[in-house]
């Protein structure tokens, strides 16, 4: 089982980056955090980080083919992409959005989140455990498990 992890735009500069709200850790350290889980999990992951939408909408599209669910922080794309929107909902595979600060205690300006309603769920402000809860609801969604409780 495959998992993509999808980090959007501005995020390579993580750890340099405003530490006081996106915190100390840089993208290379939360990605071997996010392995060393996986391999636990007895999942494998792919990292990605793009800051192009375009880009971001093919590397989706590729997850339908070679992944079994993603977890995706958009970046400031949460807040306008509708590209990014159709792509989530288009392929079918189920993705989890993921924001290390809690948008919704920010500007009014990130406090919508055009990707939430096409996810299979939300996750913001709690850091890097945020990923890492990420990758373990996206491991139990992909396996199948109903995370409704419903089977
Ligand atoms: C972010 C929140 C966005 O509003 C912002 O544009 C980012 C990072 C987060 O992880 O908290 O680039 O997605």
């Amino acid at each position: 089982m495959n998992i993509l992890i999808l980090h959007g735009p501005n995020l390579n500069l993580l750890g340099r980056r405003e530490p006081s709200i996106y915190g100390k850790q840089n993208l290379e350290q939360i990605n071997e955090k996010l392995a060393l889980l996986a391999a636990g999990l007895g999942v494998t992951i792919t990292c990605r980080q793009s800051n192009h939408e375009g880009e971001l909408v093919d590397l989706l599209h590729q997850a339908a083919v070679n992944s079994h669910a993603v977890v995706f922080n958009p970046g400031a794309y949460t807040h306008y992409s509708i590209a990014l929107r159709d792509a989530v909902a288009a392929i079918g595979i189920p993705v989890i959005e993921v924001h290390l600060s809690n948008i919704f205690a920010r500007e009014d300006f990130r406090r919508q989140s055009v990707i939430a309603p096409v996810a299979a769920g939300q996750i913001s402000g709690l850091g890097i455990l945020g990923y890492l809860a990420a990758l373990r609801a996206a491991a139990a969604l992909a396996g199948g498990e109903d995370l409704a409780g419903e089977s």
